[in-house]
């Protein structure tokens, strides 16, 4: 397992990595669920590439990406306000469904942890689907919930809950 930062020819693999967890969605969401396009999650990664703030990081297992992790300044208004001073924001974990349970996410979050800290920052946030599994990583991670933070995601037509760590 190597961890390293991600290059910009490497966003159409990382949203192949997305769109194959996305599908997983399906497990555990209800019939509400949307699934976002190529064209969607690409230009989510596009303005993450763009963030100058933004560290990118990936596991390579076999020559290939694994999982992914992003993380950069957390900002009001969701993103796009003013930065929130001493606040980091997890904008992307993924992990190939292929290789779950394998320790690749805690790996990125340990790295991710690490660096936002040493970064100045003495808190991080992230948000993540309500019905998600994925919850049960973050809280195994010591991430809590923060009480009331709710935040519905049109790409995926589902409610999103903020979790928070300090650093
Ligand atoms: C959530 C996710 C990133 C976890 O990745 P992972 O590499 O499988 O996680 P790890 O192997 O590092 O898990 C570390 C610990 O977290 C907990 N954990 C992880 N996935 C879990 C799950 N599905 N159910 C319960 N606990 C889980 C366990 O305590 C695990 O330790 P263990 O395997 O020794 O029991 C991965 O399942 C994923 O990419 N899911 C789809 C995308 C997603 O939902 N991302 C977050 C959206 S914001």
């Amino acid at each position: 397992m190597t961890l390293r930062h991600a290059t910009t020819a490497e966003r159409g693999a990382l949203v192949d990595l997305v769109l194959r967890c996305d599908e997983t969605y399906r497990d555990w969401a209800g019939p509400e669920l949307r699934l976002p396009s190529r064209d969607e999650e690409t230009a989510h990664w596009h303005r993450r590439f763009a963030d100058p703030l933004q560290r990118i990081r990936v596991v390579e297992v076999d020559g290939a990406i694994a999982g992914a992790c992003a993380w950069t300044q957390a900002r009001a208004a969701h993103g796009v306000g003013p930065p929130i001073p001493g606040r980091a924001h997890v904008s992307a974990m993924f992990v190939d469904p292929a290789h779950w349970r394998k320790g690749i996410a805690a790996a990125l979050m340990r790295e991710a942890v690490a660096a936002m800290a040493d970064a100045g920052f003495s808190s991080a946030q992230l948000w993540t689907p309500e019905g998600a599994p994925a919850r049960r990583f973050y809280e195994a991670s010591g991430w809590t919930v923060v009480d009331g933070a709710r935040l519905h995601m049109p790409e995926l037509n589902l409610p999103l809950v903020m979790y928070e760590t300090p650093l």
